[in-house]
């Protein structure tokens, strides 16, 4: 087998002649010709069109004598386009904008002139932008305004800024954000938390970072110190509570540090959103967007937290080159949480995580076509969000755990620090982590095949980690002879339970179970009532398979209060499975539908064909019409 060990160090300056699976597919932009090195923003935030309006000033370095900066847009209305040689006067430039792609949106493509080194573009977002969630105040925890959010990752930064949407181009970037003057505007950049709201904020964000990295929230915010470098800032309603739930978080930027050394991006502060937000948490640089749906009150489920903090080394440090090598983002970040969270919490319940992150990647291995279990996905011609399973994060993360115990933790904690410090602020592909493992790590002593055999081929080596936990044992003990009948439902020991152990619990009882055995369960345990959002998830689940109808309207109440896609999309897709749960489903979620993050949206969507349904309706009406 011939390995290329050649590392790409030169990356930044690599021209058209990069290899095939180096280049982004999800960018029309040309940064191996020139490559944008800072934006400068200014946002006025409207709320009541639902639009930004933006003027983005792009400079760049020449890496070739081309003479045309390509930006990716998205649905962006482009008011003006000017160049300007030193930043100050501005005169119009020729440009064009390409044909509309429904995931890649279009290109950009601006003339410049020799002596340019400044484009500034004027702009609108559109309404339905996909990186901007805007809601209404009764969305809001406060009821009182409203509220802006973005959320960039993958490529969705280019419906709110032309820029270089890839991952490969790292800038600098400053921005002025306007807003009503009673909202409080919050960025992924340095700004000062004392700074009171009237209606203009500054923001700067001085290292380079990949254009998904850059975030905006807009709404009626607090914030509170919770330790000498972070805080939380939350709407009033929810900050205590938030300030409660991650008292640790000093303790666990400490704990990475100690592992992978210092945080590098000054300030670390969450941003507890409302519940539409549709993920668990978003590592924005220095403001990590979190859901609220973690606030469970007693932190049991903080490693989103954790998590978050691990991609200030794992994907904001060290990113993904192109969106095929998202594993060394996210699986990184997993491993890295399940050390942190070994080290404040202890062995036990990092291993609990360990094997349901397994179990996850398990039944999402029974669902998926070979080609999208494979750990370098091939997106070509695919939306970068297909490649978004428990693949990259739970095989990645397997994958290094496998590494670990082969050569032990002394050994793979240096490779592990040594690999951040080597690509510090740089953007690298699966084939420059293999040749820098190649020589750094591997040396020969493991077979070459079987590393192969974890980044390009689908399913799990045999000899992968099988996580065990002695506490889920012995809640499969007690779960098999109540299963049995030989214990009662009272005398199940639960009260020292986790949430941790609760979910195995549930997920351990047989899929067709039956509505008798729920009712017991919920008379005695209050579960259709439970406040944590994952014990509930899963119980909803199973209320879904067993037509467990006395949970239905807590199931459409959760639909109603909550966004984040990991917790509703396999409830909607449990239900799109019988024709009567789909009309139920159908029902529910034209209420919700408005509340729903577009990205969400479009996931839901599909599951339910509800575009198909819409587009039905409409072709049934031009045929109305027409004839
Ligand atoms: N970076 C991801 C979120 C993301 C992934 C956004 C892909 C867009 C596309 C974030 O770090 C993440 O993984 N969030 C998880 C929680 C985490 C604990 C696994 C989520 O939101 O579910
Ligand atoms: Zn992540």
């Amino acid at each position: 087998m011939s390995l290329n060990l050649s590392l790409a160090t030169t990356r930044l300056e690599n021209g058209p002649s990069m290899p095939a699976q180096e280049r982004d597919l999800h960018s029309f932009s040309n940064p191996e010709q020139i490559r944008v090195r800072h934006i400068d923003l200014d946002l006025t935030v409207l709320f009541e069109n639902k639009t930004l309006h933006g003027v983005a000033v792009l400079s760049f370095v020449r890496l070739d004598a081309t003479s045309h900066l390509t930006v990716d847009t998205m649905r962006l209305n482009i008011l003006k386009v000017e160049v300007s040689a030193e930043g100050s006067t501005y005169r119009p430039a020729s440009s064009s904008l390409g044909e509309d792609d429904p995931i890649l949106g279009s290109a950009l493509t601006i003339e410049l002139p020799a002596d340019a080194n400044y484009v500034r573009i004027e702009y609108l977002t559109a309404p339905h932008a996909p990186a901007l969630q805007w809601l209404d105040s009764h969305q809001t925890a406060g009821k009182n305004k409203p509220f802006l959010l973005t959320q960039s990752q993958t490529i969705h930064a280019r419906s709110w800024i032309p820029l270089q949407d890839s991952p490969q181009v790292r800038m600098t970037y400053e921005a002025t954000v306007r807003t009503p003057p009673d909202l409080l505007a919050v960025m992924s950049a340095s700004d000062n938390p004392q700074s009171l709201g009237d209606g203009e904020y500054h923001f700067a964000m001085p290292q380079p970072i990949p254009s998904y990295l850059i975030a905006l929230a807009v709404g009626e915010l607090a914030f509170k110190a919770v330790g000498p470098r972070s805080g939380v800032y939350a709407e009033l309603p929810v900050i205590e509570k938030a300030v409660a739930e991650f008292s640790d978080l000093e303790n666990m930027i400490r704990a990475t540090e100690k592992l992978y050394g210092p945080y590098l991006w000054d300030r670390y502060d969450l941003l507890v959103l409302p519940p539409s937000f549709p993920l668990g948490g978003m590592e924005n640089p220095r403001l990590t967007f979190v859901t609220p749906t973690i606030l469970a009150g007693d932190r049991s489920l903080v490693s989103v937290i954790v998590h978050e903090i691990a991609h200030a080394w794992s994907g904001n440090l060290v990113t993904n080159a192109t969106w095929s090598d998202f594993w060394l983002n996210e699986g990184f970040a997993v491993y890295v949480e399940r050390r942190v969270i070994e080290e404040l919490y202890g062995n036990q319940r990092a291993e609990m995580e360990a094997v349901l992150g397994r179990q996850e990647l398990e039944e999402e291995i029974s669902r998926l076509d070979d080609a999208d279990e494979i750990l370098h996905i091939n997106l070509t011609n695919r939306d970068p969000e297909d490649g978004v399973t428990r693949i990259p994060y739970e095989k990645g993360a397997l994958f290094l755990r496998q590494l670990e115990e082969t050569f032990g933790r002394t050994r793979f904690d240096r490779f592990m620090r040594g690999y951040f410090d080597r690509f510090a602020f740089q953007s690298i592909t699966t084939s420059d982590f293999l040749a820098y493992a190649s020589e750094n790590l591997l040396d020969g002593q493991v077979d070459l095949a079987l590393i192969r055999q974890w980044l390009y081929e689908p399913g799990l080596p045999s000899s992968s980690p099988k996580p065990k936990s002695g506490a889920f044992a012995k809640v499969e003990e007690q779960a098999k002879l109540w299963l049995q009948r030989q214990l009662s439902t009272r005398e199940l020991i639960t009260d020292s339970w986790t949430t941790h152990e609760w979910l195995h619990f549930l997920r351990f009882l047989p899929k067709n179970f039956n509505v008798a055995g729920m009712t017991e369960l919920d008379r005695y345990f209050q579960l259709t009532k439970s406040g944590n959002s994952e014990i509930v998830h899963q119980w909803l689940l199973m209320a879904i398979r067993n037509d467990y109808r006395l949970a239905f309207d807590r199931l459409a109440d959760f639909f109603a209060k909550t966004g984040r896609g990991k917790l509703i999309q396999p409830l909607y897709q449990e239900l799109a499975k019988s024709t009567e749960g789909k009309r139920f489903a159908r029902e529910v979620y034209e209420q919700a539908r408005p509340g729903y993050h577009p990205l969400v949206v479009k996931k839901i969507d599909r599951a339910l064909d509800w575009k198909l349904a819409e587009r039905h309706d409409k072709s049934r009406i031009a045929r109305i019409s027409s004839g």
